[in-house]
């Protein structure tokens, strides 16, 4: 097209983790063209950073498991919140998924027979995790990478970010973006656009979230007038780095504990016995011995108190560091130089099975953790809420515009079980990209559309260089620095309704600055330009947190209102939609739940 580099496919799909990839070899299978937009490096995606496994009822270890009971766990881990048909799907096709990247070449860590082996982790009744030692994410995205490398349908941009989606009438016709090295604008045209950024990490401060994630799926799909669901909902991983600085907030997988890890505060108390909610109490051990042999495979034993659902074991540890218990770094302590005591051989175990966690600490901390405690405490990991996807083809409320994986919300509902992510995306993703091909093919053809697309990318390059214009403004950086500090401070673990309230009026305030930021330089490489840009998704996710969040007047999952410390299935059972309104604000509107089928609701009732 006249004035910008453009490239015409049938599915343009924007991320290169795990959902991305997916949707590309899912696509490219159907016969579509596709383009796939990445914005840093392919292979460099956060998929990397869900370290301890995928989620499927594979029964490997624990023949008891299936994918109701997997269903049963992933529904109540949400509190229920969870759009049922997408707990069902991802439930019984994690398996196929799982088996089929082991076909692919994955390297799954082995059960001595030569099945897949399956750990533990919080919130699943059995051993459930596919892992590859607690490299997982990162095998995944190399094995997909793997496969879809060679494929000659699929044209990979990468360093490539885009800054809208184009629509012609009320549908996507493709995406506007540019890329990094020289800053040049780029121009998709695309007959469906399958979205697979990610989640929003870097609106928050301490996050284990790469710099890639600054809501960019969310902001386009909001600006293109899709409905975003249960923004309230951010999971804060109960165990991220806290020392030393540069790297607080960076992951220290699940895994630990499901290797047997534990938690103590300063005084030297396995804190996590104190409080088993209710509805875990049938299932959780309430002693440390019976707690050590569920994690060595002894089936009639409970789970250790540990492998609570994330939302709880990140509450319980701030309980600590605010009554005075904590660690010097403000946290607590992660043991698993513990099982010394129990297995002869326990160093070379614990590097075997978390070598990516013993290197880390090594280096990055001087922690040996085969003989010392690591120090930690919650970090932002993920976000439940996202667009709002039709369950079976994952289209969201905007025609030809479809979203998989963190980007898109329902699947978890109030809170996500560990492992559940890696599983989703490929579920997802490949659900996503079939669907969006065969929209693609009954697409009208893109000709019509062009005079709209030109129109709408011409605003778009003169919005995104205006920031270079301004002599006089403050830099991007700060309001971004500013917005993760409100964000941290007042829409974190524990939120209440004036705390809410501050960070809205503060995100307004921001806007207003970020309206105004100026950029100096040239367009190749700038990492402040590219912050400006940023900052519009930014801003858009954090004040849909805030507003979801302001609503829910109950704690459910990781929502957790400390003026409103109890969960309230009165008011509660309803999924949040926020969108852009007619003038440009956003609106705010309850969705009843919809009613879940009879045979789902036994599955339920009887794993209770
Ligand atoms: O702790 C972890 O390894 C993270 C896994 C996940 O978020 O699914």
């Amino acid at each position: 097209m006249a004035g910008y580099e453009t490239h015409t496919y049938d599915v343009l799909v924007v991320g290169a983790g795990g959902a991305g990839l997916r949707a590309a070899i899912a696509a490219a299978a159907q016969g579509a063209r596709v383009g796939l937009v990445c914005k840093s490096l392919l292979g460099k995606a956060h998929t990397v950073m869900a370290e301890g496994g995928a989620a499927a009822a594979l029964g490997n270890v624990d023949d008891r498991d299936n994918w109701r009971v997997h269903f049963a766990d992933t529904m109540r881990g949400g509190a229920y919140l969870n759009n049922w048909r997408m707990a069902e799907l991802h439930a019984q096709e994690a398996p196929a998924r799982v088996r089929e990247l082991e076909a692919w070449g994955a390297l799954f860590d082995r059960t001595p027979d030569g099945r897949i082996l399956q750990r533990n982790f919080g919130g699943h009744r059995y051993p459930r995790l596919a892992h590859v030692g607690d490299r997982t994410g990162l095998e995944m995205i190399r094995t997909l990478q793997d496969h879809s490398v060679y494929e000659p349908k699929i044209s990979v941009h990468m360093e490539t970010t885009l800054i809208t989606l184009l629509r012609s009438g009320n549908r996507v016709v493709g995406g506007f973006g540019y890329e990094r090295e020289k800053g040049g604008f780029l121009l998709f045209r695309a007959k469906a656009v399958v979205l697979a950024t990610g989640g929003i990490g870097r609106a928050f401060q301490i996050t284990s979230n790469s710099w890639e994630y600054t809501g960019d799926g969310l902001g386009l799909a909001y600006r293109a007038g899709a409905e975003l669901m249960d923004m309230e909902f951010v999971q804060f991983h109960p165990t991220g780095m806290i020392w030393p600085p540069s790297v607080r907030g960076l992951l220290v997988t699940e895994g630990v504990r499901g290797e047997g890890g534990i938690l103590k505060n300063s005084e030297g108390r396995r804190f996590m016995f104190d409080n088993i909610p209710p509805l875990y109490q049938s299932h959780t051990a309430d002693n440390p011995e019976e707690g050590w042999r569920y994690t060595q495979g002894d089936k009639n034993a409970r789970r250790p108190p540990e492998l609570l659902t994330r939302d709880h074991v990140a509450r319980m540890i701030m309980r600590e560091v605010k009554a005075g218990r904590g660690s010097p770094h403000g946290g607590v302590y992660l043991d698993i130089a513990w099982i010394k005591e129990k297995l002869p051989n326990a160093a070379a175990h614990i590097q075997r099975k978390l070598p990516s966690m013993y290197h880390q600490f090594k280096q990055l901390a001087d922690v040996d953790i085969t003989e010392q405690p690591m120090e930690i405490g919650p970090t932002m990991h993920y976000m439940m809420g996202g667009i709002k996807v039709d369950a079976e083809s994952q289209m969201s409320t905007v025609p030809g515009l479809f979203a998989a994986g963190e980007c898109a919300a329902g699947l978890h509902g109030a809170n996500r079980l560990g492992g559940n992510s890696l599983s989703d995306l490929l579920v997802f993703g490949n659900r996503a990209g079939e669907y969006a091909a065969r929209y693609a093919a009954a697409a009208p053809p893109l000709e019509a559309a062009d005079a709209d697309m030109k129109a709408q990318a011409d605003q778009a390059a003169q919005e995104a260089l205006a920031p270079f214009s301004r002599s006089r403004g403050e830099g991007p950086f700060q309001v971004q620095q500013a917005l993760q500090e409100l964000m941290q401070n007042n829409a974190g673990i524990v939120r209440t309704q004036a705390e809410l309230e501050t960070a809205r009026a503060g995100i307004a305030e921001l806007r207003r600055r970020a309206e105004h930021v100026a950029v100096d330089g040239n367009r190749g490489y700038n990492p402040g330009w590219h912050t400006a840009l940023d900052l519009r998704n930014l801003l858009i996710v954090a004040e849909a947190v805030a507003t979801a969040a302001v609503q829910r007047q109950e704690s459910r999952g990781a929502h957790f209102r400390d003026d409103f410390p109890a969960k309230d299935d009165g008011q509660g059972l309803y999924n949040s939609i926020v969108a852009r309104g007619a003038g440009g604000a956003m609106e705010f509107r309850r969705q009843p739940l919809r009613p879940m089928p009879a045979e789902l609701q036994q599955i339920i009732e009887e794993m209770k």
